[in-house]
């Protein structure tokens, strides 16, 4: 226990003493070279060395490594190395200079001469190392999630989330964003996912919806004037589920009135390259804008990754007309060409052959051509095509001695997604998606809908409050009318979606007819905002960001579920909390639900 104060100094300890700590275990530098310290934290590693004892104490802030003397305090030092891994403990010590200093360690030129400590409560040895390269596997560090949540790294990235939610906050409120709450018992909102449902207990029969978005409830604000609104908010889809997909997950979610698409688009590049420069003081640049159309002709993808070039280059003028019938055939050759890539040898190109034709991408075969450093080429197809052909196919591909030429043919809209695997494939293979390098993209005039085969109806592209391009009444074909619709691309991930909206109630009322939804339903389900529209409803336009994947991408991952602090399983499953989980018949029957039809249909 710490001495009874008996000098100045002393009492000035004591004091600092009932505070629990004096530094975090993250905080002591050389300058605090011979100050009394009290520091609180788990144990780490305990590592017994001739008669010394050295104990890494972790908390939040970092690493401080404490020393015990066997020879200055023999039963000090005796207990220090009885201390089991994740002991909680409060010690108190003298900063001194470390002789073998750790450079890797912000604290790695100090250690702790330890005087004395208490055990604040013991622990069970964990079922795995609580360290950034832990032998835990998935499955195990769900289940302890809150040990999990103790390592490093996990902890890194929920601080940066952190840190990303309040420069969002501020950086929207700075610009007149109002910051709203809306409501989760709602109904349905179509993002596109099935709803989680909630029933009604005062309301039998009757179920609420777990919102997709607030998307209709944001319109709703800009109809009663608010002109600026944001959240950070949570919204819930029942879909299968991703890397970068939760069933619950968080929206950075905006809408904006009397606004241009272009307006829209400028302020949230701003915000992004405020966040970029404030977390990763970084300078993301100017965000490039592409069409739809062009994503898909030059990438097969609406949400490119353009760190890297590799452009789909389409073929057909040069490449059929020959005795290939396969080409011939084809009503799309497209290639691309991997630079500096034509030392890929035999073997890694029937195993680049081999996972084009995986079912999961679906090509009957890829024809290589290999650029010779001698200006010739080396290529699957020789017997059909002659040295000036694939000369031809060179010079539309911008090919250069080394390269290496990839080329598939099909459908087009087949062969485009291929090749956009294949591309993402070589990018990968050739180290061009570097996870501490970002670009960003926007991607503009999708297209408004989209037919769809099952339902035979059409489908919305992005959802049916979208506004359609100006001129849209003109355009005979449904499906060539382009939206007001705008999708964020960072790293080749769609990080947020926006669209500027239909804000009159007879365009909306068209809009759901299209989508096959009777008079009477779309007044059911959204005739309330129909009718907001009819009370003065000015412009609006709105977009929202994925959070999770933003921090996700932002800290050089794909996966979510590390910037989620409690994040569900691949199966929707908390395992830690054990949820989902039945519920008790009392609870079926309050709720005026049937136990039998949940069993037979989920449990
Ligand atoms: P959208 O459906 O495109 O648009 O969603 C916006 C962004 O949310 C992220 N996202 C997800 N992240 C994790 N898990 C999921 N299951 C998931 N689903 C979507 C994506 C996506 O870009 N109301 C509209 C926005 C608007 O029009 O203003 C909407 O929700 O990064």
């Amino acid at each position: 226990m710490y001495p009874l104060p008996t000098t100045p100094e002393n009492i000035l300890h004591y004091l600092i003493h009932l505070t629990m700590r004096t530094h975090t275990c993250g905080e002591l530098r050389l300058t605090n070279v011979g100050e009394k310290v009290t520091l609180c934290g788990w144990v780490q590693k305990v590592r017994k060395f001739g008669g010394m004892t050295f104990i890494d104490l972790r908390d939040r802030y970092g690493i401080t490594q404490l020393v015990f003397d066997q020879s200055v305090d023999a039963d000090l030092c005796d207990a220090a190395s009885k201390l089991g891994r994740e002991f909680v403990i409060r010690i108190n010590g003298e900063v001194r200079e470390r002789s073998d200093k750790n450079p890797n360690l912000p604290t790695g030129n100090i250690e702790l001469d330890s005087k004395s400590f208490d055990i604040l409560n013991k622990s069970k040895t964990p079922p795995f190392t609580i360290e950034d390269d832990t032998d835990g596997g998935d499955d195990l560090r769900m289940k302890y999630r809150y040990l999990d949540l103790r390592r490093p790294m996990v902890q890194q990235n929920v601080i940066m989330r952190h840190t990303v939610a309040q420069e969002v906050r501020k950086y929207l409120a700075d610009n007149n964003f109002l910051e709203i709450e809306t409501p989760f018992l709602i109904k349905s909102t179509p993002e596109g996912a099935r709803d989680f449902v909630v029933p009604s207990r005062m309301n039998p029969g009757n179920f609420y919806a777990l919102p997709q978005s607030p998307q209709t409830f944001k319109q709703l604000l800009m109809v009663s004037g608010y002109d600026r609104y944001f959240q950070i908010v949570r919204c819930f889809r029942d879909e299968d589920l991703r890397a970068d997909r939760q069933p619950e997950f968080t929206q950075i979610d905006c809408e904006m009135t009397f606004v241009t698409r272009d307006m829209v688009l400028a302020t949230f590049e701003k915000l992004l390259r405020h966040i970029f420069k404030v977390v990763k003081n970084k300078d993301l640049g100017e965000i490039a804008h592409m069409s739809y159309d062009d994503a898909m002709r030059y990438y097969g993808n609406d949400k490119p990754d353009t760190r890297f070039d590799m452009r789909l280059v389409e073929l057909n003028d040069v490449a059929k007309g020959k005795d290939f019938a396969i080409f011939n055939n084809a009503e799309m050759v497209l290639g691309i060409c991997a630079k500096g890539a034509a030392n890929y040898t035999r073997k890694q190109l029937d195993a680049l052959t081999d996972w084009v034709k995986r079912p999961q991408i679906g090509a009957k075969g890829m024809v290589w051509v290999k650029c010779n450093e001698d200006g010739t080429y080396n290529a699957t197809v020789k017997k059909f095509y002659d040295q000036d052909d694939l000369k031809k196919w060179a010079d539309k591909m911008g090919a250069e001695p080394g390269d290496l030429m990839l080329i598939l043919s099909g459908d087009t809209n087949k062969v485009r997604k291929q090749m956009s695997e294949l591309r993402l494939k070589m990018g990968e293979d050739l180290g061009l998606r570097k996870a501490d390098e970002f670009k960003a993209l926007w991607v503009l005039d999708f297209p408004l809908l989209e037919w769809d085969e099952e339902s035979n109806f059409w489908h919305a592209c992005h959802h049916p409050f979208t506004r359609p391009r100006p001129g849209w009444e003109k355009i005979e074909n449904w499906g060539d009318i382009k939206a007001e619709a705008y999708d964020l691309v960072l790293n080749g991930n769609e990080i947020a979606g926006g669209s500027i909206r239909i804000h009159e109630r007879d365009l909306q009322e068209k809009m759901f007819d299209l989508l096959g939804m009777s008079k009477e339903e779309a007044e059911t389900k959204f005739g309330f905002l129909m009718s907001a529209f009819e009370y003065g409803a000015p412009p609006h336009g709105g977009i929202a960001f994925g959070f999770d994947r933003l921090c996700a991408i932002m800290g050089g991952q794909e996966s979510i579920r590390d910037f989620i602090a409690f994040p569900k399983n691949n199966s929707g499953r908390d395992t830690m909390i054990d949820a989902p989980s039945p519920i008790d018949d009392e609870q079926y029957e309050e709720l005026a639900i049937a136990p039998a039809l949940a069993e037979t249909s989920g449990q």
